[in-house]
C-alpha cells in the first residue's frame, strides 16, 4: 500500500493540556478515511499538524512517503497537500470564478495581472470552466462568495483546494451546518472527487451517516489520543467507542 500520509507519535500540548497525545495515522493512497470523536477530541489540532499550521512538540509527519515535519504549510501544499476548515476559507468579496481564477494562478506560479501570457490565461480559463463543471457551480460562476448559500460557500472552498492542485483533500467536518439536501450533494461531491480524479479524503465528521457513506477507514480519537480504528461497522459496534460517545453526552 503507497501511503498518501503517515503520522508518527506525534504530540501537541497547549499549556498543560495534551490536545494530541502520541497519535499515529496512516491513510493509503486513494482511500476515504474518517477521523471522528467527541468535541474536544483533537481532531482539529490533529489537522493543523498534519497541514503544517502547528508544528508537533514530538513525532513525524510525513506526506506520499516524504518526510515534512518541518515543512510549513505553502510547501505541504506543493506536494499536494490541501485542507478545509471548519469555517470555511474563501475569499468573500469576489466571485466563483475569481476564487477559482487566483487559487489556479497562485498554484501555477503566476502573477494575477492582466499582462499574463495569453497561453497561460487560456490554461487558467479551460481549468476554471471544468472546475465549475465538476463542482455544478457553472450557473453561479459570477455571484459574489459571501452572499452564496453556506453549503455553496464550502463547495467553493473544496475548488480552492482542487485549484492548488490537492491529491490529498484534508475537510474538517465538511457537511457542517449543511440542510440535508447540501450534505448530500456535498458527500455526492466528494464521492465523485475520490472515485473519478483519485483523490485521497480524509475527514473530520460529527454525522454518521456521512461517515458510513463515504469512509473506508475510521480512526476514533478521545481525550488527545486514538481510541479505536477499523472499518466503520466495526466502529459502531465498539464498546469503547460508545462508552466515549456516552460519556460526553452525560457530561453535556
Ligand atoms: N490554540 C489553542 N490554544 C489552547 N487550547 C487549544 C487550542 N486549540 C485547541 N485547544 C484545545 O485543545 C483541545 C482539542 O481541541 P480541538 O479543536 O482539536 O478539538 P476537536 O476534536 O476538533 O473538537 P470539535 O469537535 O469541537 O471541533 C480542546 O480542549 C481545545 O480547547
Ligand atoms: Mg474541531
Amino acid at each position: 500500500m503507497r501511503k498518501a500520509l503517515a503520522a508518527e507519535h506525534l504530540t501537541k500540548a497547549f499549556g498543560r493540556l495534551l490536545a494530541v497525545n502520541g497519535v499515529s495515522l496512516e491513510v493509503a493512497e486513494g482511500s476515504v478515511h474518517a477521523v471522528i470523536g467527541p468535541n474536544g477530541a483533537g481532531k482539529t489540532t490533529l489537522f493543523a499538524l498534519l497541514s503544517g499550521a502547528l508544528r508537533p512538540d514530538r513525532g513525524r509527519v510525513f506526506l506520499f512517503g516524504r518526510e515534512v515535519t518541518h515543512l510549513p504549510p505553502e510547501k505541504r501544499v506543493r506536494l499536494g497537500l490541501s485542507r478545509t476548515f471548519q469555517v470555511p476559507q474563501v475569499f468573500p468579496n469576489l466571485t466563483v470564478k475569481e476564487n477559482l481564477q487566483i487559487a489556479l494562478e497562485a498554484a501555477r506560479g503566476l502573477s494575477p495581472y492582466p499582462w499574463l501570457r495569453r497561453k497561460d490565461r487560456l490554461a487558467v480559463e479551460e481549468r476554471i470552466q471544468a472546475l465549475l463543471e465538476r463542482l455544478g457551480l457553472e450557473e453561479k460562476a459570477q455571484r459574489t462568495v459571501g452572499e452564496l448559500a453556506h453549503g455553496d460557500q464550502r463547495i467553493v472552498e473544496v475548488g480552492l483546494a482542487l485549484s492548488l492542485g490537492a491529491r490529498l483533500l484534508l475537510l474538517d467536518e465538511p457537511t457542517a451546518g449543511m440542510s440535508d439536501e447540501e450534505t448530500w450533494r456535498t458527500v455526492e461531491l466528494l464521492k465523485v472527487l475520490h472515485r473519478e480524479e483519485g483523490i485521497t479524503l480524509l475527514f473530520i465528521e460529527h454525522d454518521m451517516e456521512v461517515v458510513f457513506g463515504l469512509a473506508e477507514r475510521v480512526t476514533v480519537l478521545h481525550l488527545g489520543e486514538v481510541l479505536a480504528e477499523g472499518t466503520p461497522e466495526a466502529i459502531a459496534a465498539d464498546e469503547r467507542v460508545q462508552a466515549a460517545y456516552l460519556g460526553e453526552v452525560v457530561r453535556g
